[in-house]
């Protein structure tokens, strides 16, 4: 093997999920080799030695992670909005349609300024990665300069990244609306191969139209035949409250469902991402699973914008893939510790008021859907989500003993206690290193 001086190997406790009825596998005394940003191995300690030998690295290249530390993988934020970054915490007192054309069209005007947008993402990348987030699938605003602004600084930081460009061509304000079908196309598609042509490792441009309330049929057929002219990944919102269904429909009947109307244009498919998903009726969950479309769960969103409570689980019974989504700023928090708390939150109130049987979510369940679930919810489960050779390392180093931890773990605590008060009460000061493809990129 290789004699390479690169190797890094860390010595400690790690924890991951193998599938989602494997969601969580505690390693105490584990052993993680890492090379040109890659997994190389994963071990026990006491094979050391002859990993050494095998791998040709000596003690200078180990990092122990001690104890009232773990690594985990890094987390993965399947639905985020850039822009909104700058109303997280506020204007949460209207429905989602109300709260669109109140604050949320606003704010994301304001993007058409790059010289705005700059320093702005800037904060957004800086943030989403301090609290843990490796993956990101980020909306822009409806503007192409500022959206290539937002691809450069996640590549610049080390962020591992989708980027849109909103496409809106209809029923939005004079002020926030792209002139015609045709130009909206046009743009997102020098979007696309703007992007792609910087060959970025680690960033992604992605096909976004907003939703069918503000996309014409023409722009839906033309962005998805632009998804599939450069295989690229689209997003969009489905099903997220019953005023915008109804909508949908009124504007497209011929769909005969909200999730028709997205295959009749031939949005759905196995790169596709659809956010919130809070009312669905079954025959349009077996379309997003006959297509295997997945679902980035956004209960922060879902309850402050009074949408409802999406059951994932019923989702997750039939393999649709499942990743969490802050939703920023319809979701206040940009952390995916917050989306997976309110995940939790979200089950039990199905169960509470709704069905008793339905299943509620296992913290083990949330840290799945943080890491592996949304991995497999983007498509990119070969390269990141859990710890397996090949894969990237994208991981964090997670300190409870740090003195300025607001999570205290008592001498009695193991590894079984001390996960679970990370993921109920953690934050970013527990959050000690930030690794994507094995690059420091947060390190307290
Ligand atoms: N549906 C269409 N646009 C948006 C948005 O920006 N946020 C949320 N939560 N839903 C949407
Ligand atoms: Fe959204």
């Amino acid at each position: 093997m290789s004699s390479n001086s690169t190797v890094r190997v860390f010595l400690g406790a790690y924890v991951h999920s193998l599938s989602k009825d494997q969601p969580l596998v505690i390693v105490q005394d584990g052993a993680i080799g890492v090379e040109n940003g890659k997994i190389i191995f994963v071990d026990t300690a006491e094979n050391l030695e002859s990993l050494k030998e095998q791998f040709s690295f000596g003690d200078d290249s180990i990092q122990i992670i001690g104890r009232g530390e773990f690594l985990m993988p890094g987390l993965i934020d399947t639905h985020i909005h850039a822009p909104q970054y700058l109303n997280a915490g506020l204007g949460l007192d209207l429905g989602l349609l109300d709260w669109l054309s109140t604050y949320t069209f606003p704010a994301e005007a304001k993007f058409q300024d790059v010289n705005f947008a700059r320093p702005f993402y800037d904060k957004v990348v800086q943030r989403t990665l301090r609290s843990g987030t490796t993956t990101a699938s980020y909306y822009a605003s409806i503007h192409r300069e500022s959206a290539e602004v937002l691809a450069e600084i996640a590549h610049n930081y080390g962020q591992r990244a989708f980027v849109g460009k909103v496409s809106m061509d209809c029923y939005s304000p004079d002020y926030y609306i792209e002139d015609s079908a045709e130009e909206a196309l046009e743009s997102a598609e020098k979007f696309v191969t703007n992007v792609l042509n910087k060959k970025y490792p680690l960033v992604q441009p992605v096909i976004t139209p907003r939703f069918a309330l503000t996309c014409s049929e023409q722009l839906l057929r033309g962005l998805a035949a632009l998804a599939a002219k450069y295989d690229v990944h689209i997003q969009t919102h489905l099903g997220e409250s019953k005023a915008e269904i109804a909508r949908a429909l009124e504007l497209y009947p011929q769909g005969g469902s909200y999730t028709g109307i997205y295959e009749k244009f031939g949005i759905l498919g196995k790169k596709t991402i659809m956010a919130h998903c809070v009312h669905l009726d079954s025959g349009e969950e077996d379309l997003l699973k006959q297509t295997g479309t997945s679902v980035a769960h956004c209960p922060t969103s879902n309850m402050f914008l009074n949408s409802g409570f999406s059951p994932i689980q019923n989702y997750l019974d039939k393999d649709i893939a499942v990743g969490l989504g802050t939703d920023v700023s319809g979701g206040y928090s940009p952390s995916i510790l917050d989306t997976m708390r309110h995940a939790i939150l979200n089950a039990k109130t199905i169960q509470m008021t709704q069905n008793e049987s339905y299943q509620s979510l296992t913290y083990k369940e949330a840290l799945y859907l943080a890491t592996l679930g949304g991995a497999e919810a983007l498509a990119i489960e070969n390269v990141t989500g859990n710890f397996h050779v090949g894969k990237s390392f994208d991981a964090l180093h997670i300190d409870l003993a740090s003195d300025s931890s607001a999570v205290h773990v008592f001498s009695n605590e193991g590894l079984v206690e001390i996960i679970q008060k990370f993921i109920m009460l953690g934050d970013d000061r527990n959050i000690a290193q930030v690794f994507v493809a094995g690059r420091i990129v947060k390190n307290n």
